[in-house]
This record gives C-alpha cells, sequence and structure tokens, in this order.
C-alpha cells in the first residue's frame, strides 16, 4: 500500500520506517527542508536506538522516500498519517496550527477516497476539526472527495519506540467508518499477529484515550515525587515504599519511580492540555491540575538540595557542579521540558560554574542552552567531574550505572554526588567517600574509605 506520513520527528519517523519495513511504500513529508535533506543523505535526525539502520535498509529497498513535497505524495496515498507536534500553547491548550496546515495541504492534492489519520496527540473534537478544514478546502477547489478522518493516537515511549511500534501493547483506532476501520485493519495486521490487539472505538474516545494514559503515568510520578518529600522529613524510604506497593498487582511496577521532574514533550503538555479541554465547560479537574503542580516543585527539589548543602560551606558562588544527563529521560536526545534544563537555570542564577554532559543530547543542548555562553560542555562523564564541588545525576543512562567513582573522585575538588534518579545505595557511596543527597531518602555523608572498598556490583541497588 502508499502511505504518507507528515511530519519526519519522533513519531512520524518511527510510524513511516516500520510501515516501510512491513513492506509497504512510504513518503515522509516535512516542512523543516533540513531535516529531509540530512534524511535523505543517510543522517538521521534524532537519537533512537535502531532507528538508522531500518531507515537506511527501506531505502535502499526503495520502499522508504523523505520529501518537503506533498504533491504527488498525496495522489499517491491511500492513506496519510498526520504526525505534526501539537505544542503547549500559552493557556496550556493544544496548539494545533500544525495540524491545521498539515491538513489543509492535504486536502489541496486530495484526488480520491483517502484516510486521513491523526497520530498526533490532538483535543477531543479535531477529528470533527480536521474534517471540517478539509470540506473546506474542497468546497474551495470546487470538487467533490471522498474521505475519511481517523483518530489513530501514537503511545510509543522515545528511547524504545522502534520496539514499541513494531510490538505495540495496543493500537486505538477512533472511527465511525467501516471502510476507514476495515482498511487501517490491514495495515496494522503485521504489528499482532501473535493476537489481536486491535482496539476500536469512536473518535472522541480516542482522542481522549492518549490524555488519559499519559496523564494517569504522570499521576503516578508525581504522587511518588511528593511522597518523597514526606518520606525525607519522616525518615522512610521511597525505594522501598516502591517496592513494597509495586509488589501489589493492583498497582504494579512501573512509573513509581520519585526523580527530579518528569519532562519530555508528551507528559507535561498532555496533562495541561487535558486540563485546558476542560476549562471551557467550567469543569474543575484539580487532581490533574495538581499533578502540574507537584512537578512544576519537584524540578526545584534538586536544586534547593544543593542550595543547602552548600549554603553549610562555601556558597555557591563559583561553586563547580557537575551535571550528568540533559535528556529528560535515557536513550533519547530529547531534552524538550528536562528538569536539567530548569536546574541549569537555577544555578546559573546563584553563579555556579556548570560543567555538562550527555551520551547523546549535547547537541539539543547546546542549542536550546545557548544563551548561556559560560556553560561548559565536556566529552565525558569524568571530563565534566574536573574540579567539580558536586556531581549531579540527572538522566539515568546506562553508562551512569556502573560510574568509576574512584576516578570521578580523583578528577574532583569536593566530593558531593546529588542522585536525582537514586541510582546507588546510600551506605556505600558514603563509604566509597561521598556525601551522597538523593530524592526521598536521607542524605549521608563521606566516611574515610575502609581498607575493604567495595565492589561495583555492591554499590550499584538496582
Ligand atoms: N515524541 C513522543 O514520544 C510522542 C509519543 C506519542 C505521541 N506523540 C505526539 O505525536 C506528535 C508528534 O510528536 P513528535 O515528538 O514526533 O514531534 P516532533 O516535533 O519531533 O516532529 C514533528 C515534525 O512535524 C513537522 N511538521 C510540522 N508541521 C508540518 C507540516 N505542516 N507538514 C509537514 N511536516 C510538518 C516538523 O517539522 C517536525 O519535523 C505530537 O502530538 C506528540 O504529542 C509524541
Amino acid at each position: 500500500m502508499h502511505l504518507l506520513v507528515i511530519g519526519a520527528g519522533y513519531v512520524g519517523l518511527v510510524t513511516g520506517t516500520c510501515f516501510a519495513e512491513m513492506g509497504h511504500h512510504v513518503t515522509c513529508v516535512d516542512i523543516n527542508a533540513q531535516k529531509i535533506e540530512m534524511l535523505n543523505q543517510g543522517e538521521i535526525p534524532i537519537y533512537e536506538p535502531g532507528l538508522e539502520e531500518i531507515i537506511r535498509r527501506n531505502m535502499k529497498a526503495n520502499r522508504l522516500f523523505f520529501t518537503t513535497d506533498y504533491h504527488p505524495a498525496v495522489e499517491e496515498a491511500t492513506v496519510c498519517f498526520i504526525a505534526v507536534e501539537t505544542p503547549m500553547g500559552k493557556d496550556g491548550s493544544a496548539n494545533l496550527q500544525y495540524l491545521r496546515q498539515a491538513a489543509t495541504t492535504i486536502a489541496q492534492y486530495l484526488n480520491g477516497y483517502k484516510i486521513i489519520v491523526n497520530k498526533s496527540t490532538v483535543p477531543v473534537g479535531t477529528t470533527q476539526f480536521v474534517t471540517k478544514i478539509i470540506e473546506e478546502q474542497l468546497k474551495l477547489r470546487n470538487i467533490e472527495v471522498d474521505f475519511d478522518v481517523v483518530s489513530n493516537p501514537e503511545f510509543l515511549k522515545e528511547g524504545n519506540a522502534i520496539n514499541d511500534f513494531m510490538k505495540p501493547d495496543r493500537v486505538v483506532i477512533g472511527s465511525n467508518s467501516e471502510k476507514a476501520i476495515s482498511i487501517l485493519k490491514q495495515i496494522y495486521a503485521p504489528f499482532m499477529l501473535n493476537h489481536d490487539r486491535l482496539i476500536v472505538m469512536d473518535p472522541a474516545s480516542a482522542e481522549m484515550t492518549k490524555y488519559a494514559a499519559n496523564a494517569m503515568l504522570a499521576l503516578r510520578i508525581s504522587f511518588m515525587n511528593e511522597l518523597s518529600g514526606l518520606c525525607e522529613i519522616l525518615g522512610a524510604d521511597i525505594n522501598k515504599i516502591r517496592i513494597g506497593i509495586g509488589s501489589d498487582s493492583r498497582i504494579g511496577n512501573s512509573f513509581l519511580y520519585a526523580g527530579p521532574g518528569f519532562g519530555g514533550s508528551c507528559f507535561p503538555k498532555d496533562v495541561r492540555a487535558l486540563c485546558a479541554q476542560a476549562a471551557p465547560h467550567q469543569y474543575d479537574m484539580p487532581l490533574t491540575q495538581a499533578i502540574s503542580t507537584v512537578n512544576t516543585h519537584q524540578k526545584l527539589v534538586l536544586a534547593n538540595k544543593i542550595y543547602r548543602y552548600f549554603s553549610e560551606k562555601q556558597g555557591m558562588t563559583h561553586t563547580t557542579i557537575a551535571i550528568l544527563g540533559l535528556s529528560y529521560k535515557p536513550d533519547t536526545d530529547d531534552i524538550r521540558e528536562s528538569a536539567a534544563i530548569v536546574l541549569i537555570e537555577q544555578l546559573l542564577e546563584v553563579g555556579a560554574n556548570l560543567r555538562l554532559f550527555d551520551p547523546a543530547a549535547m547537541e539539543n543542548a547546546k542549542k536550546a542552552m545557548g544563551k548561556y555562553p559560560s556553560l561548559h560542555w565536556c566529552e565525558n562523564e569524568f571530563d565534566a567531574a574536573e574540579n567539580a564541588d558536586a556531581v549531579v545525576l540527572l538522566t539515568e543512562w546506562k553508562q551512569f550505572r556502573f560510574l568509576d567513582f574512584e576516578k570521578l573522585l580523583l578528577q574532583m575538588r569536593g566530593h558531593a554526588f546529588f542522585d536525582g534518579r537514586n541510582q546507588f545505595n546510600p551506605n556505600e557511596m558514603s563509604k566509597l567517600g561521598f556525601d551522597y543527597i538523593s530524592i526521598g531518602r536521607a542524605s549521608v555523608f563521606a566516611e574515610e574509605l575502609s581498607e575493604n572498598s567495595l565492589t561495583m556490583s555492591e554499590y550499584v541497588i538496582k
């Protein structure tokens, strides 16, 4: 089948590539000419494990194409998937300008029955909104063309996107058109050979399902983050509580990690956009609003721990802090709404010197924080730790799990380790010579190094 994917970002690129891998002829259109040029030269504009190899293979097999031109791709396609960004507007609502532009352009080339599938995360009612845009354009063109607009929200996770797309937990199709549902069932059939995980519902429910999923996951994180503050006050350990409650099958283990506050291009904006959908109807969503409130507060927690620690020492001015991890989570170069950005701005404000390193997100971080010339961009974690008074772990990249702490300490001027991801055992970190401050657990301070120094496997706790 000829498929068109509009938007070659984290979702569109993975969607198009995985459809091509299943044998479809796929064209990806993006208005960003630089991105398309890179792709056509075999360069991948995002960091996503496994993606590069599949893109290369399918380009070589003449199944995957990249262009800035909607024409003739719209005419050739049976289905047009829209995967453009829907960023947060000023009032928290989803900004649909990119979607409007995509739908308008599709309509300008519509030449026969097509399905327009919306993969972007969009408010309830957007299926009708897109239908209306297309109808208006067809009216302007003075032609009648049959088409269906379908909601098909995407649930992939950056860092595991290929696997999530190839083996989805579920595929949600929101449509009342038997014809569209039948074609989409055919397209998704190869992704669910083991058992059918395709869920068909009305468009409004499909659109809401995506927001509900993200808000539920974000709620769990905010709840654990809120609880972590109380644990610190009362002397409980949030990691033990996570294990204690996660073993209850009604609760489960996922998304119970306390940390520096959630980021990324989805959770923060989708929680706000869900509330924004309720506001015009005077419907209060205090619980959903609290998810964002708690998260905003949580993004300041590490900075406050750092100020407190150094206020009893030399103060913050000219204190050097190494930050390990800038992406909002491991295995992605995405820094949108990352806790690192908030922390960096907080620490710069009080005069700290910052040395930064991330295994994949350095380029994106440099672009986003180019306005701060004093930042030191480092080669690796040890370079970042050079003459640092403290190291802060913000993103739990695998390569930081087995840090060579002895080497790290030798590089450092001080011996504070702020662990935003609760990766290590506090007592063992103190035995290694660190003042160790984490989230929702008691802080511990450096002990004299004993002769029986610990082996790596003894101090990694997960
Ligand atoms: N990133 C994720 O993990 C994820 C997961 C699930 C759902 N989503 C949702 O999917 C949507 C896309 O997210 P993303 O992270 O892939 O965004 P992105 O910013 O990485 O990519 C969007 C792409 O669309 C292009 N674009 C914008 N307007 C266009 C137009 N009119 N025509 C053609 N191309 C256009 C942009 O140039 C960009 O390359 C959002 O609604 C997001 O909430 C994202």
